[in-house]
Order: C-alpha cells, then sequence, then structure tokens
C-alpha cells in the first residue's frame, strides 16, 4: 500500500510573515477544516498553497517556510504574485466560483485568466508527479484544480486519481456559457473517481459530459473507450467527535480566554440572562446569503416587535477573498446593514446585532456554538455548509435549532432542521419565531436524529468510502484491461 497524495489549492496551514518572522495558522474553509483530519489519521501528504506570495518571502525565510509545513507533512507550491492575482481571485473565484454557484452575472470569461488557471494547475501537477511513487493514490481536491487530474494521467497514465469537487456542480444550462467547457471536463475525466456532495451536482455533471462530450453514460459511469471513469455522492461529514467532546470540555471548564467574544458572551450571560442567541457563521461571501439574513432579522424584529430587547443575532463572518471586488462590496453591504439595523432597533441595553469580522479560533468556535440557541444559516447556494454539522455536534445536551437553507448540501441529511427557502423572507422570519418558541422536547428529538446521522457519516466514514470506491473503481479498470 503506498501513501496518499491529497492536493488542494489551499493547505490546512496559513504562513504569515511578521517581522522577519513566520506564524502559522489553521486555514479556514470546509475543505481544509474536514480534510484535516483524515491527513492528521493516516499515511498522507499534502500538496498545496501557504497563503504567501512567492514575492513576499525573503530568501533566508525559504527554508523555514518549506520545514513549517513539512511539520504538518505538507508541501508547499509558490505562486507568484500574478498568479495569485489570475489563477486564484481571477479565474478560480471571478469564473469558476461564481458559475458553479449559479451567479451568472457576477462570472467573467477572461482569456489571460484561463491562461493563468492552466498554468498553474500544471505546476501542481509537476509537484504531484515529483512525488508519486508506485501503488500511491492521488486525491486532488475542488475546483481550483479541475484540470489535474488529466495534466496527472498525461504523464503517467496507470496512477491511480479521485478528484473531489466541494462546491456545487451545475446543471448543463448554465455549464455550458463557459468558453472551456470541453477542457474542464477533459480535466476532470483524468480521474477514476469524481466525488460530489449530492446526487444532484453528481447528475449535472453527468449530464453535461453526455451533452458536451458526447461520451455514453451508464448509471454512474463514463465510457471513454479506454477507460471508465465513475461519478459518485459522497457526502462530507465532519469530526463529530472532536466537536462533541470539545463541547463537553468547555461545559466542564468554560474558556478562561478573555478574548473579545469571551467577553461579550460572558456579558451576555450575566446581564441578558434569558436572552435567547441567534448565531450566523460564514466566510463573507456572496454565495452565503448573509445581507439577506440581516434583513430577514430586521423584518423579523418588525413584524414580530414582541421580540425587541428580546434576542439577539451573534454575527461572525470570516475575511475571504478580499481583492475580489464582489466581496469588497458585499462587506460594504453587511457593514451598512448591521449599522442600519442597530441603528434602528438598539436601546440602551441592547444591540440586535454583535457583528464580528474576523475569523476565530477553535475554542472560540465552541464558544459560539455552544452559547446559541438558534442557528440562522441561510446560503443562497452552498456545496455543502460544514458550519450548520458542527453546530449540531456541539448541541450535547440535544438542544438548539438549526434553521438551514434548502440550497445548501447538507440539508440533504439534516432534514430535521427546519428548511427555509433563503429567497422567502416570510419563511425565514416565521421559522426564527418557531425556533424561539420550539419547546425543548422538540429540539432533543430533532436533533438527537440528526446527531446519530452525523456521529455515523462523519469525515473519516466520508474519506473510507471514497477511497473504497477509489480502489473498485481502478480494480475494474485494470480487470478490463
Ligand atoms: N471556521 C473556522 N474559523 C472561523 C469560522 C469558521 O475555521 O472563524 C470553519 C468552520 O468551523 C467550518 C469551515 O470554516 O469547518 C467553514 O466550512 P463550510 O463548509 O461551512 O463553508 P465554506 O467556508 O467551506 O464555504
Ligand atoms: C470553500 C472552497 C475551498 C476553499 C475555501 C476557502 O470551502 O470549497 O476550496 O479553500 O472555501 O476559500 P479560500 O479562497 O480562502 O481558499
Amino acid at each position: 500500500m503506498g501513501k496518499t497524495i491529497i492536493i488542494s489549492n489551499r493547505l490546512p496551514l496559513q504562513i504569515h510573515i511578521s517581522e522577519n518572522d513566520l506564524e502559522v495558522s489553521p486555514s479556514v474553509g470546509g475543505l481544509a477544516t474536514g480534510l484535516k483530519s483524515f491527513h492528521q489519521e493516516g499515511d498522507s501528504i499534502w500538496i498545496g498553497w501557504t497563503g504567501l506570495a512567492a514575492e513576499e518571502i525573503p530568501d533566508e525565510l525559504e527554508p523555514q517556510v518549506a520545514e513549517k509545513a513539512k511539520e504538518q507533512r505538507c508541501v508547499a507550491v509558490s505562486l507568484t504574485t500574478e498568479e495569485i492575482e489570475k489563477f486564484y481571485y481571477g479565474f478560480s473565484n471571478r469564473t469558476i466560483w461564481p458559475l458553479f454557484h449559479y451567479f451568472m452575472e457576477y462570472t467573467e470569461f477572461d482569456p489571460e485568466h484561463w491562461e493563468a488557471y492552466k498554468q498553474v494547475n500544471q505546476k501542481y501537477a509537476d509537484a504531484v508527479l515529483e512525488r508519486v511513487e508506485d501503488g500511491d493514490t492521488i486525491w486532488v481536491h475542488d475546483y481550483q484544480l479541475l484540470l489535474l487530474p488529466q495534466m496527472i494521467r498525461d504523464k503517467n497514465p496507470n496512477v491511480t486519481i479521485g478528484f473531489f469537487n466541494h462546491i456545487p456542480f451545475p446543471s448543463y444550462e448554465v455549464f455550458r456559457t463557459l468558453p472551456w467547457r470541453e477542457e474542464i471536463l477533459t480535466g476532470m475525466l483524468g480521474a477514476d473517481l469524481i466525488g460530489f456532495h449530492t446526487y444532484d451536482y453528481e447528475r449535472h455533471f453527468l449530464r453535461s459530459v453526455n451533452r458536451i462530450l458526447y461520451y455514453d453514460i451508464n448509471f454512474n459511469a463514463v465510457n471513454l473507450g479506454d477507460r471508465i471513469v465513475k461519478a459518485g455522492s459522497f457526502p462530507m461529514g465532519i469530526d463529530y467527535n472532536k466537536f462533541r467532546n470539545a463541547a463537553l470540555e468547555h461545559q466542564r471548564q468554560p474558556s478562561s480566554e478573555n478574548t473579545e467574544i469571551q467577553k461579550k458572551l460572558d456579558y451576555h450571560k450575566y446581564v441578558s440572562r434569558g436572552t435567547p442567541l441567534i448565531l450566523s457563521i460564514d466566510r463573507l461571501d456572496y454565495t452565503k446569503g448573509i445581507a439577506n439574513r440581516i434583513r430577514a432579522y430586521g423584518y423579523f424584529l418588525e413584524k414580530y416587535p414582541e421580540y425587541q430587547e428580546k434576542v439577539r443575532l451573534v454575527m461572525l463572518a470570516v475575511p475571504s477573498r478580499t481583492n475580489v471586488p464582489q466581496y469588497q462590496l458585499l462587506k460594504k453591504e453587511i457593514d451598512e446593514l448591521v449599522g442600519r439595523i442597530n441603528g434602528r432597533f438598539a436601546t440602551v441595553n441592547w444591540t440586535p446585532i454583535w457583528y464580528f469580522y474576523r475569523s476565530m479560533p477553535f475554542d472560540n468556535l465552541i464558544d459560539l456554538y455552544s452559547a446559541s440557541d438558534v442557528a440562522l444559516i441561510t446560503p443562497i447556494r452552498d456545496g455543502m455548509n460544514l458550519v450548520a454539522k458542527e453546530y449540531i455536534a456541539t448541541r450535547t445536551d440535544h438542544t438548539g435549532v438549526l434553521i438551514l437553507s434548502e440550497m445548501a448540501g447538507s440539508a440533504h441529511e439534516l432534514n430535521e432542521a427546519l428548511l427555509i427557502n433563503p429567497n422567502n423572507f416570510d419563511q425565514i422570519v416565521d421559522s426564527i419565531k418557531q425556533a424561539l418558541e420550539m419547546s425543548k422536547e422538540e429540539q432533543v428529538r430533532r436533533n438527537k436524529v440528526m446527531q446519530k446521522r452525523l456521529k455515523r457519516y462523519n469525515v473519516e466514514k466520508w474519506a473510507r468510502e471514497f477511497m473504497k470506491s477509489l480502489k473498485q473503481t481502478t480494480i475494474t479498470r485494470n480487470e478490463i484491461k
């Protein structure tokens, strides 16, 4: 049995340079947080980007960057400022990301960005090819590296390659608008197995393959003539025990850190005792429906004025892709909306929204999950959404209500949540009321079912199932030969 080589654009660790010294912090985002547990357990190496531009790293610090990565069995791929601009902010996040999330009005088709995308994918492919040995399994992740599977196969035809797409795959009618649609599909089909979070994404992909490349599809298998490629749905889980145990630990020994969030939560506990907290956590991204969520909360306070001074929204928005204009505009819009609602409804003793624009360490996330009576998660589109699962996992006494958008992949597994259409304001507002008034018995009943499911289909199981299917696909491939 060889090793597994994981490749994703972003490594699970981010490196920052401060006063000629290196600082390391964990990456944010479902891919990194989820896959990290799999990486920590097994015999894998992880190839990806540290978040630094090559020009930022002084020569004398270069070996230390490699060393920091190596400590976590990671290999750093170096990206120049221009590559970051055109490949990462450009094609990945101004073309694929909006298109795959159905934000066509935000999607740019820039041939220069496409060229950079190909070049950087080749760079990652070379980094893999340098390290792959007989018997290894290659596992490529996400939309930044869609061309990688075929680039690797071109040089090493017999290697086993899995690909996992962490974001939605759009319907054929949307995907076909991409000028480089054939190349993207061909790139993905270099893999033996292509995984998606949901069955719908898988079907969309297979339909595009059939309509655009004319390959025959038999159930979930694409017949390339000389090779069969399988597609499958594997909803990503979380490290359930890690979240649950951290929450139990939090109850035994509440965090003694004097962080701003801790101070706020302490204040809430002692001064506003009994006032329910509604939680909102996401990267600041237009797909997450944050602006609509704030509007809906304002509407809730208006429609049900009896809740004024009786409830509070705690909103954590993690800075993300700040060079992309749509993200900058959204940040401005959110600042204004929070200001407007706090300005309109606040009283001497009450601020309706506590808003934090930053990322939080794990312990603080646990504090937030544990302290919140309701989690309000309303993405317009979301491949999975692990925050919803993490919230449920930390509810050790089984109380708490999850309000979740049906547009999140995780809604398929969290049927007992209050599912809403994120464009239906009245439904969101009425669900908030329903959540705040739900009996403890009903909360417990709903959460117990979800917890059981999340515990069983955890991230370890997700990775194991994917690997098992990948192995099966390659056995079949070799038998056909
Ligand atoms: N997260 C984090 N730090 C924060 C806020 C969130 O590490 O300050 C994590 C959170 O625990 C979750 C992930 O970021 O695991 C977000 O994943 P999700 O699938 O919800 O959304 P994504 O960011 O991948 O679109
Ligand atoms: C989502 C994507 C990941 C990405 C993460 C954070 O989870 O699926 O591929 O890493 O967001 O975004 P960023 O652009 O900061 O890597």
